[in-house]
């Protein structure tokens, strides 16, 4: 639960977009957070105060004047009650008042009362995100130390096209988690890999693995909320891009290690979290192979370039974190393998924990022996692994060690 004991006020504000606050206020609870609702009086032409009261099991606050405060300082107790404060939609009206310091309703009379940060996610036509007016009230703001998350483009309710649309809910969820993140990694370059290989034998078969690329994935997505530059060079999966990640896809061991080799010299740190095939097929046949030329077809096997053990043999290569999946006696075979390929890091992980699955079971190996996870969610150890990591980095740091 990334959320848990997080108190967060969601404000929203009259705008077509108010009916994706249920999902997000939803997507919110689900990650642990216990949220408060405020609307503005215009939200509630857009969707009843009932739907959040019923999705939040809180009671919802319109009104600056609501008897239900004992002591009739609803802006005061509620912001002060808050982590945060999240308003989306975000209208162009609220931005122009929350920039001008207005206080002429309850939502924007607690924004202002608040000692807590302030999130929030724009909402409205392209023209009224493109007016002069809204640019000016969107760089105070920035100014005042408020973020702005989004708007994205796209279509939107009044049937034009362009820049102004709120954030999904799963993008504004995905901020938000973003946001509440220590940056242990800030000013860093990620480059990792993930997923499979494919090693082809003909236009439509191979040879491959079952990696899901989910642990990868995980990562990528810690250590962009981390804040650093994630680079992920990933094969073959069905998994949707982390946010603020980007994404080389690739289909073989070689395009893998070309992609990484391309881009390792600019790398401050590596991951390798790919299932990389060890061999590929010496002769890739052009046409699909057939069953009635008779026999059994022969594939030549040829060795893979090692991705990791390459990097890592750079001049100034960057810091390296590799993974082991064994099937038995992982502490010896990672800890062979760390000294083989010649990392400071290496995830050992059993097979059968590791392949496929949401969850992992995982040991760390490195120079000072080594230290197992309990077990938990992938994106629970990714979040684990990058904060041992910036520890590492820093730690390299200051002993002035390479
Ligand atoms: O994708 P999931 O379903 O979430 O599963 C996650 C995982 C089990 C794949 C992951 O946790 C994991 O263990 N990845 C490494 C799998 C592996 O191939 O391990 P290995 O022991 O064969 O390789 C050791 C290291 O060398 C790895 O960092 C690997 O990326 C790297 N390698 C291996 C071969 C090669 N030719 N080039 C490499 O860079």
């Amino acid at each position: 639960m990334e959320l848990q004991g997080k108190r967060i006020l969601l404000g929203i504000t009259g705008g077509v977009a108010a009916y994706k606050a249920a999902s997000l206020l939803r997507l919110m609870t689900g990650a642990g957070a216990q949220v408060q609702v405020v609307m503005t009086g215009p939200a509630t032409r857009f969707v009843t105060p009932v739907t959040f009261q019923a999705l939040s099991g809180r009671p919802v606050y319109v009104d600056q004047w609501d008897p239900r405060m004992p002591n009739n300082m609803a802006h005061i107790d509620l912001s002060r009650e808050a982590d945060a404060i999240l308003v989306a939609p975000a209208s162009a009206n609220f931005l122009a008042r929350v920039a001008q310091g207005l206080a002429d309703d309850l939502l924007t009379t607690l924004v202002l009362a608040r000692d807590c940060p302030l999130l929030v996610a724009p909402a409205m036509n392209r023209q009224m995100w493109e007016n002069p007016a809204t640019r000016r009230n969107v760089a105070s703001l920035r100014q005042d130390g408020i973020e702005i998350f989004g708007p994205a483009a796209g279509v939107q309710a009044c049937g034009e096209a362009g820049e102004g649309r709120m954030l999904e809910p799963g993008e504004l969820l995905e901020s938000l988690l973003a946001f509440f993140t220590p940056k242990l990694l800030a000013g860093r370059r990620v480059l990792m890999t993930a997923g499979p290989t494919f090693e082809a034998i003909d236009p439509v078969r191979g040879i491959t693995n079952l990696s899901s690329g989910r642990m990868g994935y995980a990562i990528a997505q810690a250590a962009a909320r981390a804040g650093s530059q994630v680079t992920l060079v990933s094969g073959p999966v069905s998994l949707p891009v982390p946010q603020g990640v980007e994404r080389i896809p690739v289909l073989s061991a070689l395009e893998m290690h070309a992609a990484v080799m391309e881009r390792a010299a600019r790398a401050d740190v590596f991951i390798g979290v790919a299932a990389v095939a060890d061999y590929r097929v010496a002769a890739v046949a052009h046409q699909k192979l057939k069953k009635e030329l008779g026999g059994l077809p022969e594939i030549r096997l040829l060795a893979n370039p090692d991705i990791l053990a390459d990097v890592a043999a750079l001049p100034g290569a960057p810091f390296c974190v590799g993974f082991a999946a064994e099937s038995e006696n992982l502490e010896e075979y990672a800890q062979r393998k760390r000294q083989r390929k010649n990392v400071p890091l290496i995830v050992g992980n059993l097979i059968q924990d590791g392949f496929g699955g949401e969850d992992n079971r995982v040991i760390l190996f490195d120079d000072q022996g080594s230290h197992p996870l309990p077990p938990a969610s992938k994106a629970e150890l990714a979040r684990q692994l990058i904060e041992y990591l910036a520890r590492l980095l820093e730690k390299r740091e200051c002993t002035g060690s390479t």
